[in-house]
């Protein structure tokens, strides 16, 4: 069955490089469906919030999460880390604890930056969030994108170079795969 992604974006910039891959990947892996999440209306997690299905922000991106059968993060990297819009959104999926979004979801991570060092320490961080999720991570391959302002076409925000497209689509079909092996491991 045609497997439905989520995108969650950890940048809320309108001219977001890792938006520009988000919207990239529909076009390079054509047998899945995809979905956007947007994060940018999360409000600040509190417990105090947290009970019931919560903000409405909170139950919609929840629901989105929930209906996707694996999820691709996108991230920044900001001083190092995890940009903090980003870790904002994956506590708001990591409680209840019993019956989190993120718990046993397939999820992969990909991020770009202008710098060359293409996010190393913001997907550490992201992984480290995801094992505390007991989320399924695509074991072993990374995407990291670095001189991403040479790669993309400003006019039609797109990824153009090829080595990284060629790059991103094998690591987004081995993703597909990985969703199915994780719904084995759920069997
Ligand atoms: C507060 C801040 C801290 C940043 N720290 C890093 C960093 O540690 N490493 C890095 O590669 N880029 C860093 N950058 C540059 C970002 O990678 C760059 O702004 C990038 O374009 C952000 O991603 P986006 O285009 O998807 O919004 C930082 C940018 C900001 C605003």
């Amino acid at each position: 069955m045609t497997k439905k992604i989520g995108l969650i974006v950890g940048s809320l910039r309108e001219l977001s490089y890792n938006g520009m891959i988000a919207d990239t990947i529909p076009e390079l892996v054509e047998n899945a469906e995809y979905e956007h999440i947007a994060i940018a209306e999360l409000p600040l997690y509190n417990a105090d919030l947290d009970h019931g299905d919560g903000p409405d922000a909170v139950k919609l991106f929840r629901e989105a999460i929930r209906r996707s059968d694996g999820i691709i993060i996108l991230t920044p990297e900001y001083n190092s880390g995890t940009p903090g819009v980003l870790k904002n959104a994956l506590d708001w999926a990591s409680t209840p604890t019993k019956t989190a979004v993120l718990i046993k979801k397939p999820v992969a991570v990909v991020g770009a930056t202008p710098g060359v060092k293409g996010t190393i320490l913001s997907q550490q961080q992201v992984r480290q969030t995801l094992e505390a999720t007991q989320s399924y991570v695509l074991p072993h391959q990374k995407m990291y994108i670095s001189e991403i302002i040479h790669k993309v076409d400003q006019e039609s925000r797109k990824l153009t170079d090829e080595t990284t497209r060629k790059y991103l689509q094998r690591y987004v079909q081995s993703f597909v795969q990985w969703i199915d092996q994780a719904d084995r491991l759920n069997s």
